[in-house]
């Protein structure tokens, strides 16, 4: 039997499109079980200034839909110290919450796992990350709608390219991560796609461009914010110079990749997420992220979520796919 009787629910980090249907998810499954749910303003910022309020079945009404967090989302500095997490611990158990739910990416798990050890604190972590940089899920909830949103936009960059004859090399989201970029690059039929994790350098895509077929009108190239190229504008000059004649474009999407409406598998995978970390907890389960790994529900240690897991996701068979593809 759980001795928890009140879950605090926050969003931390980057927001991603579905960190709502996540919160709507905790609460209804708290008040479902029984228990009191408190809402934390600002990721761990409301956490150590007690920024707290009470949600009942009305303050999750309605927001399955929009994109964004209700709660509002930060990275905070504070919290990496020990005296923050100290305010942060102090203020929870003044209103008397007695475990977490967190959602959010890498930071997020980082600053939880420390948390939870330092305080033996119940956290259960939710994958919230356009980046889809986790290990011990198949997909972060925001992934799915972030490509979506990008094949949207390059789908309506492609006719201005084929109009025109032009190559563009669109610049999408990624910090450390090729995931974005592989998967809607192929999803747009990209000619090309430059991602940290299997670099392939300005010189080699010069070569495949000298190489690749010259009737095709349009050309599209794929950036990852992270790659070591330094970005897409980077990589426009230096084929600039190199192909004069060629009428290259730069296109970079930033933000619009993280907002706008959880597609229906994010909003999905967030409502089952988002119940299974509530019974986790119950089931006495801590420092770990709920995830989904083939259809099933998985519990992984935050310390084993957060190591940038690409190699797992970015394979040598996903490569060879956008070689043969790219013809
Ligand atoms: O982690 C998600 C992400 O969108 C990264 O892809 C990107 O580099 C970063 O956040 C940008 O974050 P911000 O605009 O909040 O500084």
């Amino acid at each position: 039997m759980s001795t928890i009787k009140n879950i605090g629910v926050l969003t931390s980090g980057g927001d991603s499109p579905g960190m709502n249907a996540a919160i709507r998810a905790v609460v209804r499954a708290s008040l479902y079980h029984n228990l009191n749910v408190t809402g934390i303003l600002k990721g761990y910022e409301g956490l150590i200034n007690a920024d707290f309020i009470p949600m009942d079945i009305k303050s999750v009404a309605n927001i399955i839909q929009r994109g964004g967090t209700i709660l509002k989302t930060a990275r905070s500095e504070a919290f990496r110290t020990h005296e923050g997490r100290k305010k942060a611990f102090k203020n929870l158990q003044e209103s008397n919450i007695d475990a977490l739910v967190v959602i959010g990416g890498d930071g997020t798990f980082t600053g939880a796992d420390v948390f939870s050890r330092e305080f033996d604190f119940p956290v259960i972590g939710l994958p919230g990350t356009i980046d889809n940089d986790l290990a011990g899920t198949d997909f972060a909830i925001g992934y799915d709608t972030a490509i979506n949103t990008v094949v949207n936009a390059v789908d309506k960059i492609r006719d201005t390219a084929e109009s025109h004859d032009r190559l563009f090399i669109v610049e999408v989201m990624g910090r450390d991560s090729g995931l974005i970029a592989l998967r809607s690059g192929i999803g747009v039929g990209a000619e090309a796609i430059m991602i940290p994790q299997a670099h392939i350098g300005v010189e080699d895509l010069i070569e495949r461009i000298e190489n690749g077929r010259k009737d095709k009108a349009s050309k599209i190239v794929i950036v990852a914010e992270g790659d070591e190229a330094g970005g897409a504008y980077n990589v426009g000059e230096v084929l600039k110079k190199k192909f004069p004649l060629i009428d290259i474009r730069v296109s970079v999407l930033g933000h619009i990749q993280r907002g706008g409406k959880p597609s229906c598998m994010d909003r999905v995978l967030a409502s089952r997420l988002g119940v299974a970390a509530v019974e986790g907890l119950l089931e006495g389960k801590t420092h770990v992220m709920a995830g989904q790994i083939n259809k099933e529900i998985v519990f992984t240690p935050f310390n084993q979520a957060i190591k940038h897991i690409d190699a797992q996701k970015i394979t040598p068979a996903w490569l060879k796919l956008v070689e043969i593809l790219s013809l």
